[in-house]
């Protein structure tokens, strides 16, 4: 098969590390690049060799580019209609997570990739980083047993976020950040997708509390913690903040319980309480593997093999944390959370 013809819209710090991971790519030449504003999609056609073509409309890159993929890096809220519009051109997409941060933007993206034949996959990072897909393996193995608790966290110093020159006149002038993000959504659906894969269940119930003492910048709660309810009966609990001082913890708490196992971050353990059988999982950490993604994404286009993480399951995970921002926005109401079925 000839190389694949890609095309990224977004053209922020996410968008232009896909552009360089694209244009490493073997698999595919990046032959157009779209940014709302004109000077991103300067500086990032400058980093690719050939001289990609240069769109501040999308509709028109998708008429012109003949493109066979559409990479989507907008922000959290505005993930819908390009995704929409891709599928609708013909494209493969790829979407950074989460999917959407709305249930109404879930279904319309469920809908649009039901009526498509194209290979979808959602940016869920973490699931292409060797330790955390070595924990699923593990899982899938049955090395814990029966699963019945998760827990892990996003916790983040990113009031970062706050700075001015972030207001982005070409989307109303809005710092989206502050104005669109919520921190269990845009940041906690990292782990709630690992602890939803490694149970192999997705929710059905979150109730959840949050508040605004941190990083009151922030529109929505800067600080939430959700415990979710899964179809397995498994229970699991994430935590996601983004006024913290000081690092992330490395390993953000990964904490996975099992009838016949327990993991720790890069640890399993197993056997008897007073003497117990500790094994690292001897796999190297690694920040964000842009590169195995897109590999896994484009390979899949070729073989005609699933995705790791289609819109079903991407949509799965992000609509238990919006969820999750329903409850705490109801004082910790239990709610009901949808399921995406092909
Ligand atoms: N997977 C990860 O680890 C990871 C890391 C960082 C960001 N992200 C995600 O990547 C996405 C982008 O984040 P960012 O930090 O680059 O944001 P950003 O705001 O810096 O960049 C987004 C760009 O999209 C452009 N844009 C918006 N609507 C558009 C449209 N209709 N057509 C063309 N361009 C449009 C904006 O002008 C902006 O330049 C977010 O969803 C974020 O959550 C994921």
């Amino acid at each position: 098969m000839d190389r694949l013809r890609v095309g990224v819209v977004g053209l922020g710090g996410n968008g232009r590390a896909f552009v360089r991971g694209y244009e490493l790519s073997d698999l595919c030449d990046l032959v157009a690049v779209c940014d709302l504003n004109p000077v991103r999609v300067d500086e990032a056609a400058a980093e690719v060799c050939g001289g990609p073509q240069k769109y501040t409309d999308l509709e028109r890159m998708l008429d012109s580019a003949n493109l066979d993929a559409l990479s989507v890096h907008t922000p959290d809220h505005l993930h819908a209609d390009p995704f929409i519009a891709g599928l609708q051109a013909g494209c493969h997409v790829l979407v950074e997570k989460p999917m959407g941060n709305t249930i109404a933007d879930l279904e319309r993206m469920t809908a649009a990739a039901r009526a498509s034949d194209r290979k979808t996959l959602v940016g869920h990072i973490l699931r292409f980083n060797p330790i955390y897909a070595e924990v699923h393996r593990r899982c899938a193995d049955g090395d814990l047993g029966d699963v019945f608790y998760l827990e892990a966290d996003y916790f983040h110093d990113l009031k970062r976020q706050a700075e001015p020159e972030r207001t982005n006149p070409f989307i109303g002038g809005v710092n989206w950040w502050l104005e669109h993000e919520k921190v269990i959504v845009g940041g906690g659906a990292h782990q709630f997708d690992l602890l939803r894969w490694y149970a192999n269940a997705h929710a059905v119930e979150v109730t959840g509390y949050g508040n605004s003492i941190a990083f009151p910048e922030m529109k929505h709660p800067d600080c939430m913690c959700a415990v979710f309810k899964l179809a397995s009966g498994a229970v699991a609990k994430v935590g996601a903040a983004y006024g913290v001082v000081g690092p992330r913890p490395e390993w953000m708490n990964l904490e996975v319980y099992g009838t016949k196992g327990t993991v720790r971050n890069a640890q399993l353990i197993t056997g008897d309480h007073a003497d117990p059988t500790i094994e690292d999982l001897g796999v190297e950490y690694s920040g964000h593997p842009f590169q195995p993604e897109i590999a896994h994404f484009l390979q899949s286009i070729i073989d005609d093999t699933p995705t790791l993480v289609d819109a079903f399951e991407g949509a799965n995970s992000a609509a238990a944390t919006i969820m999750a921002c329903e409850s705490i926005e109801a004082d910790g109401k239990p709610m009901a959370v949808p399921y995406f079925q092909r």
